[in-house]
C-alpha cells in the first residue's frame, strides 16, 4: 500500500491538524516528518479544543501508531508540556502506547532556543518571523554534524555529549550577543525533562513504517508550516528550517517516493502569513481586521496576530506543481460567511507582464494583483452534505478546481472535527 501525505499549500496555519484528525480512521499510521514545535495543530472534537506542537494529529486515535520521524527535531520540555496539557484534559498519551519516535530525530537543546532568540532580536526590522523555538539552531547543529539524536539517550556518554554541545552554545551566546547564561539550571532541567522520553519506545521508525506499507496498511505524513515556507523553494529567508514539501516526507520518513500516494494539499480560503516577508494579495484595508477576527487569525502557540489577504492561485500553482497535489480540501469558508464579497486572485501584473504562476518571489510593492470578486455565501457552519452547499459556495469552489485542474474533494466548514462536507 501507499503513504499519503497532508501538507498545506500556504503560509501555514490552513486546518492540517483538523484534517489529520478527520482522514486518520482510514490509516494505520500517523507520522510527522519535519518541523517541531514550531507547529500548533489545533484539533477540536466533544466540546474540547487541544493544540498539538510536537504530537502527531492521529494520537487521539489509540487504535492507530504515532511517529514522530527522523526528520523532525524534538523538544522534549515541549513534549512534556503538551503531555501535561493533555493530562489535565483526561487523556493521559503515556498510557495508550500509541507513540513511536524515532531514534534518529535530533532533539532541540534549550541554548538552541536562546539562540533562535537572540539572533531573531538582532535581527531587528528584518526579523524573520521565527517562532524562538529553537528549530533553526538545532537543524544547523544537525547539518553540521553535532547535533544530538534521540537514539544517543541510549549511548553511555549522552550526558557528557549534550552539556559539551551546550557549553558551545554558552560561548556562542557569550561572544556573539554578550548574553552569559546560568548553563549549569538549564542542563539540569533539560536533563530531568530528558526522562520522558524513555517512557515511550524509542526505534527505527523507517522499517515499521516499510512493515505497514508490506502488510497492506495505509500511512498518513502529516506536514507542518507550508510549502510557501519551504526551505528551499519559500520566500527565502522568510521561511521555515526544514523540507515541507512531500519530498520532505520522503526524507523525513525514509519512505521511497514510488510509495507516495495522494498528496492532499490544504488551503484556506484566503491566505494569512505570520512574520514577515512578500504577501502580495495581503488586505491592506479594514477587511484585514474584519478577517483577522472572524477566522481567530492569532498564532496557536505564539498568538501572534496573522496577516491577511485574500487567495492566492498564482502561489497556490506553485505550491501544487512542488507537491504533486493528487486532491485538495478547502478549510475555512465558514470564515468568508460574513464578508460581503470574497476576492480571488487570479494572476498578477509585474512591470506589465501577466504571471499566472510564482516560482520567483517577487516584492509585493512590484506585483499588482488581478482580483476576481464572487459572491459571499452566509451561513454554512451547520452543513454536512454537498446537496446543503448554497449556489455561491459551489460556484467559488467549481471556478477554482478549474483553475487549478486538482478536485476539491472536501470542504471544512468550521474548527469540529464534524464540520466537512465531502463531495
Ligand atoms: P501549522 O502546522 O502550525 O501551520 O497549523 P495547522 O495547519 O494545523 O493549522 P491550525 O491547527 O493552527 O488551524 C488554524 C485554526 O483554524 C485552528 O484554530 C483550527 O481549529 C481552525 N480551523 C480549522 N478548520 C477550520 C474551518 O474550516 N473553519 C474555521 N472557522 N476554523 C477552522
Amino acid at each position: 500500500m501507499k503513504a499519503d501525505v497532508v501538507l498545506g499549500l500556504q503560509w501555514g496555519d490552513e486546518g492540517k491538524g483538523k484534517i489529520v484528525d478527520v482522514l486518520c480512521d482510514r490509516y494505520q499510521a500517523v507520522a510527522r516528518y519535519h518541523g517541531g514545535s514550531n507547529a500548533g495543530h489545533t484539533l477540536e472534537f466533544n466540546g474540547q479544543k487541544v493544540v498539538l506542537s510536537v504530537l502527531p494529529s492521529g494520537i487521539f486515535n489509540r487504535k492507530i501508531r504515532n511517529v514522530i520521524g527522523s526528520g523532525v527535531v524534538l523538544d522534549v520540555a515541549a513534549l512534556r508540556r503538551e503531555l501535561n496539557a493533555l493530562e489535565s484534559l483526561g487523556h493521559r498519551v503515556i498510557d495508550w502506547q500509541n507513540l513511536l519516535i524515532s531514534k534518529k530525530a535530533h532533539l532541540v537543546l534549550p541554548t538552541h532556543c536562546l539562540l533562535d532568540r537572540f539572533a531573531e532580536e538582532r535581527l531587528g526590522e528584518r526579523k524573520i518571523g521565527s517562532t524562538q523555538k529553537g528549530i533553526a539552531p538545532a537543524y544547523a547543529d544537525k547539518i553540521l554534524r553535532k547535533g544530538i539524536r534521540v537514539g544517543d539517550l541510549l549511548q553511555p556518554d549522552f550526558a557528557l555529549r549534550c552539556r559539551k554541545l551546550m557549553e558551545d552554545h554558552a560561548k556562542q551566546l557569550q561572544v556573539l550577543f554578550s548574553e552569559e547564561i546560568d548553563l549549569e539550571t538549564l542542563y539540569q532541567k533539560f536533563m530531568e525533562n530528558i526522562n520522558i522520553l524513555r517512557q515511550f519506545t524509542l526505534i527505527d521508525t523507517e522499517p515499521v513504517l516499510q512493515e505497514i506499507l508490506n502488510s497492506g496498511g495505509r500511512i498518513l505524513a502529516e506536514g507542518a508550516q507550508a510549502t510557501l515556507l519551504d526551505l528551499d523553494h519559500g520566500s527565502y529567508p522568510f521561511v521555515t528550517s526544514s523540507s515541507t514539501l512531500s519530498g520532505g516526507a520522503c526524507v523525513g520518513l525514509g519512505i521511497a517516493p514510488q510509495r507516495i500516494g495522494e498528496v492532499y494539499g490544504v488551503f484556506k480560503a484566503y491566505c494569512t502569513r505570520v512574520g514577515n516577508g512578500p504577501f502580495p494579495t495581503e488586505i491592506k484595508n479594514g477587511d484585514t481586521k474584519k478577517l483577522r477576527e472572524l477566522g481567530n487569525e492569532f498564532g496557536a502557540v505564539t498568538k501572534r496576530p496573522r496577516r491577511t489577504g485574500w487567495l492566492d492561485l498564482p502561489a497556490l500553482k506553485y505550491a501544487i506543481m512542488l507537491n504533486g497535489v493528487t486532491k485538495l480540501i478547502i478549510t475555512k469558508v465558514d470564515v468568508l460567511s460574513a464578508m460581503e464579497t470574497v476576492q480571488v486572485c487570479t494572476h498578477y501584473l509585474v512591470d506589465g507582464k501577466r504571471m499566472d504562476l510564482v516560482s520567483t518571489w517577487v516584492d509585493s510593492d512590484k506585483a499588482t494583483p488581478v482580483f476576481k470578486e464572487f459572491k459571499s455565501w452566509g451561513n454554512v457552519n451547520g452543513i454536512r452534505e454537498k446537496s446543503q452547499l448554497p449556489v455561491t459556495l459551489i460556484d467559488y469552489v467549481t471556478f477554482l478546481e478549474k483553475e487549478l485542474g486538482i478536485p476539491i474533494v472536501y470542504i471544512s466548514v468550521g474548527p469540529d472535527r464534524t464540520q466537512m462536507v465531502e463531495r
